[in-house]
């Protein structure tokens, strides 16, 4: 089955090809085009902006994921596309592209969800045989959600952030700390030249019994930090904060533990309570080396029968080859919507 994923939700411009066949799964192609360089003298995401790229490149992306994995329209045998959630004029176009293709070429359209392709991410590799239940901790710019999966398609959400995302924590860090956009990858190469107890920052939630998140609270202890530094910092550091390299590198290390522990400390948790098989990550931050290696020590130590399961690196940021795997997925199951009721949804959960 050759199936035709197509991703706008945010600031990348995707498609990729897959091709699946009873249990092997070969990413024919995987087209992304980040539009970071656009929206980093903003310092954010401007909706507007980001959805005009994505209008003046979606075709030549649609164009270059056929031509890489050498396949013609008509073979294609299912189009598959990210409806929500996410940015709404970015969605859109989206969407859009997709409705005119299923017209034309006469292919069933799928409408997916962008979180429950985050989860599929984990899929695109044939490494292991992954078993249910399964708890996967999504962390991207936009959401953190620990989600138990009993099955592919049967989704519950226990926990989720009440604020900020962990990814947008790392970004809006990232810009008190001057380093520039996306915050995350940054401050992940910066934190290993740092110190991770050189602050004392807060673990927000970590001692609640339940399974929500908040990270607003740590981004301020860190802009308290830099703006009053003898207030929390535990030694003198020079008056010009941002620009001093070591307290930079000791913020970041700082900082990505605050983070991780929090983030690792919940999902061991979860995982103990719903007794699950299996723990993936998922979405921007599961690209995070910190998080993948003090994930994987506290597994082994505290649920050594549970198995572990990262995306690789290339399906853990926004990218079409994972909504192409939800495609197969509801291709399958005959989970087909008419063209006419498939509408963007921002806020559509998983
Ligand atoms: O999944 P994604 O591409 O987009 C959304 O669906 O939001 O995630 C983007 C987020 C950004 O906030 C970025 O800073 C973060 O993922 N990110 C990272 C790393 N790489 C990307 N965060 C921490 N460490 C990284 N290595
Ligand atoms: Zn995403």
């Amino acid at each position: 089955m050759i199936i035709l994923g197509i991703e706008t939700s945010c600031d990348e411009t995707a498609a990729a090809v897959l091709d699946v066949m009873s249990s092997r799964i070969k990413v024919l192609s995987n087209v992304v085009l980040s539009q970071v360089k656009i929206h980093k003298k903003y310092g954010g995401i401007v909706p507007e902006v980001a959805a005009r790229a994505h209008v003046e490149q979606i075709n030549f992306i649609i164009e270059q994921s056929l031509k890489k994995a050498k396949i013609k329209p008509n073979k294609i045998n299912y189009i598959s596309v990210v409806s929500g959630p996410g940015l709404i004029t970015s969605l859109m176009v989206g969407v859009e592209a997709a409705k005119t293709l299923s017209l034309v070429w006469q292919k069933p359209l799928l409408a997916v969800n962008h979180l429950e392709a985050h989860v599929a991410s984990n899929f695109l590799n044939n490494k292991n045989k992954i078993k249910f239940p399964v708890l996967c901790l999504v962390v991207s710019g936009g959401h953190t959600q620990l989600v138990l999966i009993k099955k592919i398609g049967n989704y519950q959400v226990i926990g989720e952030t009440l604020d900020d995302a962990a990814g947008e924590a790392f970004d809006k860090v990232a810009k008190i700390l001057d380093l520039g956009y996306p915050g995350g990858p940054i401050i992940s190469k910066l934190a290993h030249k740092g110190k991770v107890n050189a602050f004392d920052l807060p673990r927000p939630m970590l001692n609640k019994p339940n399974f929500s998140f908040s990270f607003s609270g740590l981004k301020t202890a860190v802009l308290y930090t830099v703006k009053k530094p003898t207030h929390l910092v535990k030694k003198k550091v020079n008056k010009d904060f941002v620009r001093n390299k070591k307290f930079v590198y000791d913020m970041c290390a700082s900082f990505q533990k605050a983070v991780t522990d929090v983030l690792i400390g919940k999902t061991v948790r979860a995982a103990q309570k719903y007794k699950v098989k299996t723990v993936m990550l998922a979405g921007g931050v599961s690209a995070n080396k910190k998080l993948r290696e003090d994930l994987k020590k506290t597994v082994k130590k505290e649920l050594p029968n549970v198995n572990l399961n990262y995306p690789d690196l290339k399906y853990t940021t926004d990218n079409a080859a994972m909504v192409a795997m939800v495609g197969y997925w509801k291709a399958k199951k005959k989970d087909f919507t008419d063209i006419s009721e498939i509408k963007v949804d921002p806020n559509w959960e998983i």
